[in-house]
């Protein structure tokens, strides 16, 4: 069966408003999510593949691992959205044992998403697959689905770690709203562990993260007219313990100013612009952050390891 590909991305002006907002504040921000044009989401790929990166693994081992008793839980027949889909490895673990009615992908970056929608199209040809390009930040606008099917959502790879507790709260909120009261979400939450496991996965010898954080830079050249030297920038990542998050930022190496679409916008040497946070959850911590959003905790999985836990969320009511 073909794909259905429903475009609600954000416009590209909505780029250029955001960078200069995030440039403005003090300390600069950029979000993450603008990590992912086509390059970054390649990027991201081979970053999954390296062995320093454990969450993809192990994630993808607990789907393996516990299939079945997932499959109870979440159902068979449903819809079943998958937010910030990125590449299909994941969710070809589940399919088989879920069988959903309808698959519904949901990312931001347009051109990575039609490639994986359109092998799962084709590989699962009895399921309807419809892929959302959107920003599930900015609203979780979804096409007309079948009513009568049960929903469930997948969110993997522990990008809910990379909203503010409260933003993750209210996003989670969102999804709770879409899916309904007895809904079932499905997410992966990286766990708390020693710094230096957590900092190797961020800093990898090969340099990918290094290249996927200045890829930023990259894009906003060439989507908001922007004059980064992008060989002015160094990659930093650490473990921000107090506030259990790691802490992704570009540091400028030295005084400098960059114009954006006729702004000039000055940088100190050493002064940094914060792209990411990935916040790490107990499973504690995390079942209460569940609970603020309107979930009820289910289950949950970890590895061997304890580096990795895969919840079974239901909405309450
Ligand atoms: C950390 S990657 C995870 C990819 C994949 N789900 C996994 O678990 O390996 C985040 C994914 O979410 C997408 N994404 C990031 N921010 C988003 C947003 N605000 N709205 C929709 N998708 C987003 C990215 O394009 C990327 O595919």
């Amino acid at each position: 069966m073909p794909y259905a590909f429903h475009d609600y991305h954000p416009p590209a002006e909505d780029l250029l408003g955001e960078v200069l907002g995030g440039l403005a504040r003090r300390p600069k921000r950029l979000s993450p999510k603008f990590f992912y044009d086509r390059r970054g989401s390649q990027l991201f790929d081979a970053i999954t593949r390296l062995p320093e990166y454990y969450p993809t693994r192990t994630e993808i081992g607990i789907l393996q691992q516990r299939g079945e008793a997932i499959a109870v839980h979440l159902g068979h027949d449903s819809v079943l959205i998958e937010l910030g889909s990125g590449s299909p490895q994941k969710i070809r673990v589940l399919l088989d044992s879920l069988r959903p009615a309808v698959y519904v992908p949901v990312d931001i970056s347009g051109e990575h998403l039609r490639d994986s929608a359109s092998h799962i199209a084709r590989d699962y040809p009895d399921m309807q697959v419809e892929a959302v390009c959107a920003d599930y930040s900015a609203s979780l606008q979804l096409p007309d689905l079948p009513q009568q099917a049960a929903r469930a959502a997948f969110f993997p790879g522990s990008s809910i770690g990379n909203f503010e507790p409260q933003a993750a709260v209210s996003l989670l909120r969102d999804v709770g709203e879409v899916l309904g009261p007895g809904g079932a979400m499905l997410i992966g939450v990286d766990l708390k562990k020693d710094r230096q496991k957590l900092e190797a996965a961020y800093n990898d010898t090969r340099l990918l993260t290094a290249a996927f954080n200045l890829n930023l830079l990259t894009r906003i050249n060439r989507e908001a007219g922007a004059d980064f030297d992008v060989s002015r920038f160094a990659h930093r990542a650490f473990y921000n313990e107090a506030e259990g998050r790691i802490e992704m930022h570009l540091v400028s190496s030295c005084a400098q100013q960059v114009c954006i679409d006729g702004q000039h916008i000055g940088f100190g040497a050493g002064e940094t612009i914060h792209t990411e946070n990935s916040y790490k959850y107990s499973v504690e911590e995390f079942r209460e952050l569940g609970a603020e959003a309107g979930f009820e905790a289910e289950q949950f999985w970890t590895d061997p390891e304890q580096l990795f836990s895969v919840h079974c969320l239901r909405v309450a009511g």
